[in-house]
């Protein structure tokens, strides 16, 4: 924590892309978990500065975020773009604020924790003043294989995941529900349709998309070399992030094993048989929803899973707001 912000001073926090899909829901998690606020700051782009956003029952005028806005802050949520935090962040976190930013821009820099809570807090004594989480995909499937590595070890993962339209934020949702069904943010009109392409297609024929949950993933657990193989592929749903996981282990693990494990680490919910989640169910809840664990019956250490996430909340918001309740917890 920084010097900045001590326990004494009920903290300044400055939300920026207040007006966005996660921003919005930052508001709405801070607020539900009485995490401590003194002074609110929504901030969006110029577009926005002047609108009003709700925060605890009271109205919001949106400001445009610049370093200026940032001032004197002690946490920033950044929820907007990746240049903006690129732009923004560095100078905040020199002034004592402590950054966590959902944008992909500073996961991978080895200099910055890529934080869980519920897998990796220990990372955050490491911060320099940004702190990132990880991609709403991400946190559903490490939330899955953590206590399965915790118990049996993990040799390899094959995932295919099923993600939502607000996985793209805003105008993902208005794309998908949209009369024109014009596409212009997915490569395919969405609607009454499934596109085995989340975000840019690379030279390598995978997507920026798949590449970051790859990576992401081993950051997280600590395993570099783990093999992680991947196809994302965007679906007709509103919110939630779904993924059918091939979980191979070190150590064979009965299904009724791996669901103990699952049932006892926080954060998940499990379920057996048909209670296994489904998108409109997860939608506004903070768990991550596991369920299909079976084994397969063509390699004796390897299981199949079943995980849903609501990527707005744990997938982004809630996440975040946790890794602030954590750095106030241990500073
Ligand atoms: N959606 C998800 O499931 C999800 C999950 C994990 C992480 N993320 C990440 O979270 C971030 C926000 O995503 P979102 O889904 O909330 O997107 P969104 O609904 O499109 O909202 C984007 C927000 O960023 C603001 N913004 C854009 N350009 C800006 C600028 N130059 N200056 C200030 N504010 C600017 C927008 O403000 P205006 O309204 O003023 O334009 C808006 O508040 C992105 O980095 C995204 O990759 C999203």
């Amino acid at each position: 924590m920084s010097a900045g912000s001590p326990k004494t001073r009920t903290p300044t926090v400055a939300v920026v892309g207040a007006t966005g899909l996660v921003g919005e829901t930052v508001l709405r998690v801070l607020a539900e978990r009485a995490f401590p606020v003194g002074e609110l700051r929504a901030l969006g782009s110029a577009k926005s500065a002047g609108t009003r956003v709700r925060f605890r029952g009271h109205e919001l005028v949106v400001r445009e975020a610049s370093p200026e806005a940032l001032e004197g802050a002690d946490f920033v949520f950044f929820a907007a773009t990746g240049e903006l935090s690129r732009a923004l962040a560095p100078a905040a976190a020199a002034a004592g604020a402590v950054v966590v930013d959902k944008s992909s821009t500073w996961r991978m820099d080895a200099s910055v924790p890529l934080v869980v809570p519920e897998i990796n807090p220990g990372a955050l004594a490491e911060h320099r003043g940004i702190v990132a989480c990880p991609n709403c995909t991400t946190i559903g499937l490490v939330m899955a294989l953590e206590p399965l590595r915790r118990a049996a070890g993990l040799v390899h993962v094959a995932v295919t995941t099923l993600q939502a339209a607000s996985g793209a934020g805003r105008e993902g949702i208005e794309e998908l529900t949209s009369a024109a069904r014009a596409s212009n943010v997915f490569p395919r009109m969405l609607a009454g349709n499934v596109i085995p392409q989340c975000e840019k297609l690379l030279a390598n024929d995978y997507t920026s998309e798949e590449e970051k949950l790859r990576d992401e993933t081993r950051k997280i657990l600590g395993l570099p070399e783990l093999p992680v193989t991947m196809t994302c592929v965007r679906v007709p749903v509103a919110i939630g992030h779904s993924a059918a996981v091939l979980v191979e282990t070190e150590r064979a693990l009965a299904p009724r094993e791996a669901l103990a494990a699952l049932r006892a680490f926080p954060g998940l919910c499990v379920g057996e048989g048909s209670e296994y989640a489904a998108p409109l169910e997860v939608a506004g809840r903070d768990e991550v929803f596991v369920g299909r664990v079976r084994s397969d019956p063509t390699h004796p250490r390897r299981l199949w899973l079943w995980c849903v996430i609501d990527n707005l909340r744990k997938g982004a918001a809630t996440n975040a707001v946790q890794i602030a309740e954590e750095l106030l917890a241990q500073s």
